[in-house]
């Protein structure tokens, strides 16, 4: 049988990754935070000294990533090792994000990258958030949502969420942060950063998590999955 995949996608700041940990605890099914892996492997070659521009040399560097995702105590919520080091909260900086979406850009990164995140695919099934996941990597997926909301509301969200962890930012600096990366997600040639012909499209703006959470499962229920 064909294991199901729920996508989640949509640039940063649209609440994709609390969206996708709360529907998939809901289901009882697997989770793939796929900028995960762009982002630790940007810190891989940033501490082994390899330019972020130089495909021929990340692209092998992708393959033989040695990263793992682990599950911590507080429900769902997941570490992130690479080779045995804690990189979970270093590679959420917006310099790391930044840093992931030029290393993103490259089609062969992209293609080292593809199987490992299909091999999360597991039994009884997977929520994936990224950018491409409905586009790309789990192009039959049961159900595909597109998040989207306007870039001062995200750079917003991403405001409070930085200041709750006390790290301190500038909010228009932060506002052109998230514009240049848009920009390169949207316009780069290989998987770019757009919806799937057959997305569900949520703008989240006017909503709460909770709503777009019950708007998700709403899809998900008329495809006949139930909460666990
Ligand atoms: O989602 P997150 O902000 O962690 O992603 C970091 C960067 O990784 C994105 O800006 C994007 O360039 C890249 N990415 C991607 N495809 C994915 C997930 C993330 O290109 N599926």
């Amino acid at each position: 049988m064909n294991i199901p995949v729920i996508t989640i996608d949509g640039a940063s700041g649209t609440g994709k990754g609390t969206v996708t940990h709360i529907v998939a605890k809901k289901l009882g099914w697997h989770l793939l935070d796929s900028g995960v892996l762009y982002r630790v492997l940007a810190l891989a070659a940033q501490q082994n000294q390899i330019s972020l521009t130089d495909e021929a040399v990340l692209a092998p560097l992708a393959e033989a990533l040695d990263v793992r995702f682990v599950e911590t105590e507080l429900g769902q919520s997941l570490s992130v090792l690479l080779e045995k080091q804690d990189v979970t909260d270093i590679i959420r900086t917006e310099a790391m994000g930044n840093a992931a979406s030029k290393v993103a850009a490259f089609s062969r990164v992209r293609t080292a990258l593809l199987n490992r995140q299909r091999a999360f695919r597991i039994s009884p099934g997977l929520v994936a958030d990224g950018r491409d996941m409905g586009t790309v990597i789990f192009a039959d997926a049961i159900v595909k949502i597109f998040l989207t909301a306007s870039p001062e509301e995200r750079a917003l969200r991403r405001y409070n969420q930085l200041n709750a962890k006390g790290i301190h930012v500038n909010l228009s600096a932060l506002v052109e942060d998230l514009r240049e990366r848009d920009k390169r997600d949207q316009e780069r040639l290989v998987a770019p950063l757009k919806p799937a012909m057959d997305a569900i499209m949520i703008d989240t703006d006017p909503l709460t998590i909770e709503q777009v959470v019950a708007r998700i499962m709403i899809e998900v229920e008329k495809k006949g999955i139930t909460a666990a």
